[in-house]
């Protein structure tokens, strides 16, 4: 008898043994992940189905301009929040790392994974493990100063509105990037230094359709390198993947992983 679980097995088994070769063979390989590797922590995607985003609408577009306008008066708000958080901001806060987030950290670990540029803000690769990484929309625990790029852990609403970098005196916001505001350079800087240097990539639980995000990813393809999907749906990119593998990414990438550990010990055998 043969279980659901079986069934996936069989039906992946081919994308997860040449996905696995591919990451095996590479000499420096990245990943992109976005908010489809955090849906099975429970933490809602924007895009699809159930997405944030298709069920209530984008927000604001000028929510860096506001901050831009008055600081103070958005901090106001940031510490009303805080203390009385909505049920997205609550469910990121409690949420904790699933199987994918843990196989991606192994697979940095065993030397694979050199790098990780997410979009999520839920700072979940972090708890995993993972050490080079670049949070390219920012943390959610985080402060960040909009003059020097110093950041700090975000634990207490600050005394003073808005508050100061200790360094340079600059105003100092969340860490997370909002509609309207200029990615980190810092930031930038990285994930154009680790995508420099790929030849392999590996996107997880992706739309890809955000600039610059997906652009550093778009480059390593374009550079003749294999580019590895795994999504629980197709995308625009699936179709210039060299393997690309529908379902969900917590139980793939432990696969994943799996596979390249046993190609890797048979190599040294
Ligand atoms: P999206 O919401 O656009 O896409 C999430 C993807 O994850 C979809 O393609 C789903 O099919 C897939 N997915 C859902 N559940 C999954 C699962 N269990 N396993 C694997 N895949 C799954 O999210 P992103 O591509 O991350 O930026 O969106 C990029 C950026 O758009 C976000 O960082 C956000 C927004 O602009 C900012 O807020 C700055
Ligand atoms: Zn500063």
């Amino acid at each position: 008898m043969s279980t659901p679980a079986d069934q996936l097995a069989d039906e992946h088994q081919d994308s997860v043994e040449r996905a696995a070769a591919l990451l095996a063979q590479s000499h420096y390989c990245i990943a992109l992940t976005g908010a489809g590797i955090s849906a099975e922590s429970g933490i809602p995607t924007f895009r699809g189905k159930d997405g944030l985003w298709t069920k209530h609408g984008e927000p604001p577009l000028n929510q860096y301009e506001e901050f831009s306008a008055d600081p103070a008066e958005w901090w106001q708000n940031v510490a009303e929040r805080r203390r009385n958080p909505d049920e997205l901001t609550a469910t990121i806060a409690n949420a904790q790392p699933n199987d994918a987030h843990y196989a991606m950290a192994e697979l940095e670990r065993i030397g694979i994974l050199k790098h990780i540029i997410t979009q999520n803000v839920d700072g979940l690769h972090r708890v995993a493990g993972a050490q080079s990484l670049t949070e390219i929309h920012g943390c959610t625990t985080l402060l960040r100063c909009i003059n020097c790029n110093t950041r700090s852990p975000f634990d207490e609403i600050p005394e003073i509105f808005p508050p100061r970098c200790d360094k340079c005196g600059g105003i100092v916001k969340t860490d997370t990037v909002m509609f309207g505001e200029p990615i980190p350079p810092d930031c930038l800087q990285r994930c154009y230094e680790e995508s420099s240097k790929a030849d392999c990539v590996i996107l997880v639980g992706t739309t890809a359709v955000v600039s610059p995000a997906a652009d550093f990813a778009f480059a390593i393809g374009q550079r003749g390198h294999p580019m590895i999907e795994v999504n629980l749906d197709p995308t625009i990119i699936s179709q210039y993947c060299a393997v690309a593998i529908h379902d969900k990414a917590g139980e793939l990438m432990s696969r994943i992983t799996a596979e390249v550990k046993s190609v890797l010990a048979d190599d040294s055998a």
